[in-house]
C-alpha cells in the first residue's frame, strides 16, 4: 500500500493542508499545546542564552512524525527573537550548499535541518567544526592550485530534527548540546489542538465529538487534523454539520480508523503476527515482506505507537503480539 492511501499517513502532501497547518501553527511557548516538558526546560535555555547575548545550544529534535518539530523550531525562533532558514538533509547536496546557509545567517540566527540523518557524509563532516567552533574549512582551488581555507562564520543555532537519535552517526548526535525528545499527545492535550483546528476550520465541535477525533488519532496532532477535516465533511454531508461523538465514531469507522486509532497498517501488521506467526516472535524484514512496507517505515511509523500503546513488545528474537492485540482483534491467545 501507498503511504498517501494511509489516512493517517504523517506526510503533509497537499498545499491546502500545508497552509492549514501554517495558519493552525503556535507561534510561541504559550500558545503550543503539549510537550510539556520539552517547554519548560527549552524555555529556561532560551532565557539564559538571551540575557547572555549567545546563540543557543544545538538543539536536536527526535521523536516519530507529526509531532510538530518544526513547528517547535518556529516558535524555538521566535522565542530567540531571531530568524530562521528551514531545509532539509536531503536538499543539502554539496558542502558549498551548507556554507551558503551558514553564511546567510544573522548572528544568532537558526538553520533548521528537518531529516538531518539523510545529510550526505560531506557534508554532515562539515557541520563538525561549524557547530562547535563556529568555521568551516574549505578547499578553494583545483589540482596544483587547491588550497584550504579557513572561513568563520556568524554564530548560529542548528536544530536538527529526526525520526529517530539513533539514526544519527555519534560524532553528530554529541555536537547537540540540548537533545529534545518530543512525546505522542496526551489525549487531553490533542482534544484541544481539535477543538483550536474546529475553530480555524470553523466547525462546530460537542466536546464528545472532539475527545473521540482525538483519541483515534495515534497521539499525533497532523493525524488529528486530517481526521478532523473528514470528520467534518461526514457532518457536513450526513449529519447536521456538527462534529458530535457519534458522527465522529461513524466517520471514523467508514474511513477503517479503528476505536484505537489503529489503521490499515497498523491491523495488518498486528493480524500477520497473530494468525501468521502465532503471536511471534517474527523479525522486522519478515514482516516487512509479508506486509509490504519498508522496514524503515515499520520501525519509525508505524511500531512506535504500537509499543507505547502496549500492543507489542520488542524482544532480542523479534516482535511479540501481545494479549491486549488479541483482545482487541477478538482473538482468542493459544
Ligand atoms: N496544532 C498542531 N499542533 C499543535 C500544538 N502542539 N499546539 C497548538 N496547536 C497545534
Amino acid at each position: 500500500m501507498e503511504h498517501e492511501d494511509r489516512v493517517i499517513s504523517d506526510e503533509a502532501i497537499n498545499p491546502t493542508e500545508l497552509s492549514l497547518e501554517k495558519s493552525l501553527r503556535p507561534q510561541y511557548f504559550r500558545q503550543y499545546i503539549g510537550q510539556d516538558k520539552i517547554k519548560e526546560e527549552l524555555m529556561i535555555y532560551i532565557e539564559a542564552a538571551k540575557s547572555r547575548e549567545e546563540a543557543l545550544d544545538h538543539v536536536l529534535l527526535y521523536g516519530p512524525p507529526g509531532l510538530g518539530k518544526t513547528t517547535m523550531a518556529m516558535v524555538i525562533a521566535n522565542e530567540m527573537n531571531t530568524a530562521i532558514r528551514t531545509t532539509s538533509g536531503p536538499a543539502i547536496e554539496k558542502p558549498g550548499d551548507l556554507v551558503a546557509l551558514l553564511n546567510d545567517l544573522e548572528p544568532g540566527g537558526i538553520l533548521f535541518i528537518d531529516e538531518i540523518h539523510r545529510l550526505p557524509r560531506v557534508v554532515e563532516e562539515m557541520l563538525y567544526s561549524a557547530m562547535e567552533d563556529y568555521y568551516v574549512d574549505i578547499i578553494i582551488g583545483q589540482g596544483e592550485t587547491a588550497h584550504p581555507v579557513h572561513f568563520p562564520l556568524p554564530p548560529f543555532t542548528l536544530i536538527g530534527a529526526t525520526t529517530r537519535a539513533g539514526n544519527l552517526s555519534a560524532p553528530l548526535r554529541d555536537r547537540f548540546g540540548i537533545l529534545a525528545h518530543m512525546e505522542y499527545y496526551a489525549v487531553s492535550d490533542l482534544t484541544n489542538i481539535v477543538e483550536r483546528t474546529a475553530d480555524v476550520l470553523n466547525t462546530k465541535t460537542d466536546q464528545t465529538g472532539a475527545i473521540e477525533v482525538a483519541r483515534r488519532s495515534r497521539g499525533t496532532p497532523r493525524i488529528a487534523n486530517r481526521l478532523l477535516k473528514r470528520v467534518r465533511d461526514y457532518a457536513e454531508v450526513v449529519g447536521e454539520g456538527i462534529v458530535t461523538e457519534q458522527i465522529a465514531s461513524k466517520a471514523l469507522n467508514l474511513l477503517n480508523v479503528d476505536s484505537h486509532g489503529l489503521d490499515r497498517v497498523d491491523q495488518r501488521l498486528l493480524k500477520t503476527m497473530i494468525e501468521l506467526y502465532s503471536g511471534g516472535p517474527v523479525g522486522l524484514n519478515t514482516l516487512s515482506a509479508n506486509i509490504g512496507e519498508e522496514m524503515t517505515t515499520i520501525e519509525d511509523m508505524v511500531e512506535p505507537y504500537l509499543l507505547k500503546e502496549g500492543f507489542i513488545q520488542r524482544t532480542p528474537r523479534g516482535r511479540v503480539a501481545t494479549l491486549k492485540a488479541y483482545q482487541h482483534f477478538n482473538i482468542p491467545m493459544k
